[in-house]
């Protein structure tokens, strides 16, 4: 199975490490434009095959898209990240152009890949990929619900201090500081409530600080975090060429589901060799309704930025 990650940045060569070490992928493909880049991260990842014990193929190429041919899965994390002080929102316009031409390039070489975009605003570049490739919507996948439901994860974990292996939980909704939701209700320790353990104050910042999650570590690091990044997007590609059918919440294309339409944006679903194999109802309540329609127009309203 073949991978090609666009980007051979801190998210693109995190989530490359991740697949080779974890064997998920039998080749992966690293693509920059930056002279080189890709390259020396591939060597210095294939490098650390016979320490970490893996026969995965890793090549780095600058620019040359015949290297991608035929890959399964292509991760496309080109792009600049935001800076401290930064909105996702804010790296619209020079990272809408960048999804753009790359993703013309990929489909050129792999006309029956899945791609599972990274690049920010991410609903809005998934959205851009459905209308610049006309794909199915079943293989376009954006990846920001896998992230954030981990940051979810580890705040509870940290608040129960019970071990995050223990607790399930999930963010849908748009991947934004203030679009994201936490779904507080469905958030479970070994199969009970977390509201059983914690207060109502507690878990009020336990959401918000999942909310900003990424802000927090851009104001730490100088810029956006690459590590979770990295691992999400690889528990997703593993899904996907493992057939795994992981239920994780992705930016998909919706076509009535939850009432929206003709927008991407965080739901849960069912991730398996054909990409998006199911969206999932979770019968939300009024108020997480009411929260998921905000969120939706506050993507929308991004995606009507793509026009200007
Ligand atoms: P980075 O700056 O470390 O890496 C980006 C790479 O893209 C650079 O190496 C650059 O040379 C390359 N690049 C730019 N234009 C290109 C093109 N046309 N073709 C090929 N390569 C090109 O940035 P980082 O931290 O890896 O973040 C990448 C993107 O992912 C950003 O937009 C960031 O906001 C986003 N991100 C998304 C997350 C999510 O959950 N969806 C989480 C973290 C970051």
């Amino acid at each position: 199975m073949k991978v090609t990650i666009v980007g051979a940045g801190n998210v693109g060569a995190t989530c490359a490490d991740v697949i080779a070490f974890k064997r998920i992928a039998s080749e992966i493909v690293i693509l920059d434009i930056k002279e080189g880049l890709a390259e020396g991260k591939a060597l210095d990842i294939s490098q650390t095959a016979t320490t970490l014990g893996f026969n995965t193929k890793v090549l780095g190429t600058t620019n040359d898209y015949s290297r991608t041919a035929d890959s399964d899965v292509v991760v496309v994390t080109s792009g600049i990240p935001r800076k401290p002080g930064m909105t996702r929102e804010e790296l619209i316009g020079i990272n809408a152009g960048i999804v753009k031409t790359v993703c013309k390039n990929i489909l050129q070489h792999s006309p029956n890949t899945t791609i599972v975009v990274v690049s920010n605003p991410m609903d809005t570049m998934t959205y851009l990929a459905h209308k610049t490739l006309g794909l199915p919507k079943n293989k376009i996948i954006g990846m920001g619900g896998a992230l954030d439901s981990s940051r979810f994860k580890t705040y509870l974990s940290i608040a129960l201090r019970k071990p995050a292996s223990d607790i399930h939980g999930m963010v849908i909704g748009g991947h934004g500081d203030s679009t994201m939701i936490p779904l507080i209700r469905l958030a479970t320790y070994n199969g009970m409530q977390v509201s059983e353990f914690l207060s109502k104050d507690e878990l009020k910042k336990i959401a918000s600080d999942t909310m900003v999650g990424g802000a927090t570590l851009t104001k730490l690091l100088g810029t956006s975090a690459w590590y979770a990044p990295g691992a999400s997007v690889g528990y997703l590609v593993d899904s996907i060429l493992n057939n795994q059918k992981k239920i994780i919440p992705c930016s998909v294309l919706l076509e009535g589901e939850y009432g929206q339409d003709d927008i991407c944006i965080g739901v849960p679903t069912v991730i398996g060799k054909d990409g998006v194999e199911d969206i999932l109802d979770i019968q939300l309540n009024s108020e997480e309704q009411k929260l998921f329609e905000k969120s939706a127009q506050a993507v929308r309203n991004m995606n009507n930025a793509l026009d200007s």
